[in-house]
């Protein structure tokens, strides 16, 4: 049989990971695998390339993902979902493994209605995917940016600073909320809640009152205070219509700074937060999905996605993963408030 994978969204550790285990699978079984490159770019332009053992061998740990991704949408016209079609048909493939976050896994959904036999893997490290406990990537991303805070927090002592970090997360604050608790970020701001800037300013003056000088807050970059709407680094859109969101924490270093006259700094996360080698974790899950993916083809169980559910890896169906997003919930978010202040 000849596979076809692709890789799309933004990258995350672990997709070669999870490319690695696909392909050792796979040619165990016999099988071929082709990468189309650059996301739904490589099906649209028919731009792939056969990926052989000895081009997957030890990029386990390696960022990034060797066959490339973009946030192409072939989805945008009815043309171009039928060119998808046609060229899929076309490169030989029987079965198309989509690795990818929400948009990703939307348009496998379309065209496995289409009747591409598809598989999905959860990949982001927003691990806003439903049906999923974890996607790969997500580990790495809180450890970067606990360390940030770590690092953050000797500096804000030294000098008596608030430190504001701004992480990614444009509707699912999962990063700000896991790295926030592990670091102990003094606030924990998400697009989840609605924020009240007078009331974090009365929290961080009552801080210093009870002797701790320097605070630490954890902000999504989604977050947004109340009356305000989300605020964008640019209104550009986006393959998939999302807006480049950004800027939320130097808007609120400087109503922080001009409020309670404390110096204020701010921190922006951005790439680093999907950059470098994978967690041990992530290695484990993407390997782990990509070996169960292998397995739902090989009993053509389509129109799947792979999931960590507790400590079990199972199977889900594509509608309830692209049905709604995974959001924190009022019980997340109550764990974290508790250690406010
Ligand atoms: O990978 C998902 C995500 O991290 C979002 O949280 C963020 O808004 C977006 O990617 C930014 O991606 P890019 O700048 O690569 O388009």
């Amino acid at each position: 049989m000849k596979i076809a994978i692709l890789t799309s969204g933004g990258d995350a550790p672990g997709l070669n990971a999870v490319i690695r285990a696909i392909v050792f699978k796979a040619i165990s079984y016999g099988h071929q695998v082709i990468g189309f490159k650059y996301g739904w770019d490589g099906l649209i332009n028919m731009n792939y390339t056969e990926i052989r053992k000895e081009d997957v061998d030890e990029i386990h740990s390696l960022g990034g993902t060797i066959i490339g991704t973009s946030r192409t949408n072939p989805l945008s016209s009815e043309e171009l979902k039928q060119k998808c079609i046609d060229n899929f048909h076309q490169s030989g493939a029987e079965v198309l493994v989509t690795i990818g976050g929400d948009d990703t896994l939307n348009v496998a959904y379309e065209f496995y209605k289409m009747g591409i036999p598809v598989v999905g893997i959860p990949k982001t490290i927003d691990n806003d995917l439903s049906c999923t406990d974890y996607t790969f990537g997500f580990d790495t991303a809180i450890n970067i940016a606990t360390e940030c805070i770590d690092r953050l927090r000797t500096t804000a002592k030294s000098h008596n600073r608030v430190m504001i970090v701004e992480m990614m997360g444009r509707e699912a604050g999962w990063i700000t909320l896991k790295s926030g608790l592990a670091g102990g970020a003094n606030f924990i701001l998400i697009p989840e809640v609605p924020f009240d800037i007078n009331e974090i300013c009365d929290m961080l003056q009552k801080r210093r009152e009870n002797g701790k000088p320097f605070s630490i807050v954890a902000v999504a970059e989604g977050a947004k205070p109340h009356d305000y709407d989300v605020i964008v680094e640019s209104h550009e859109r986006d393959g998939f219509g999302h807006i480049k969101l950004g800027g939320i924490g130097k808007f609120l270093a400087h109503e922080i700074q001009k409020r309670t006259g404390f110096e204020t700094r701010v921190t922006v996360l951005g790439h680093l937060q999907r950059g470098g080698s994978p967690s041990a974790f992530d290695r484990v899950l993407a390997t782990a999905f990509g070996v169960r993916a292998m397995d739902l083809i090989e009993s053509r169980d389509f129109g799947k996605m792979v999931a960590l559910q507790g400590t079990k890896i199972v199977s889900v169906s594509l509608l309830d993963v692209v049905a709604q997003l995974k959001t924190v919930s009022f019980d997340d978010y109550e764990l974290a408030k508790s250690f406010f202040g």
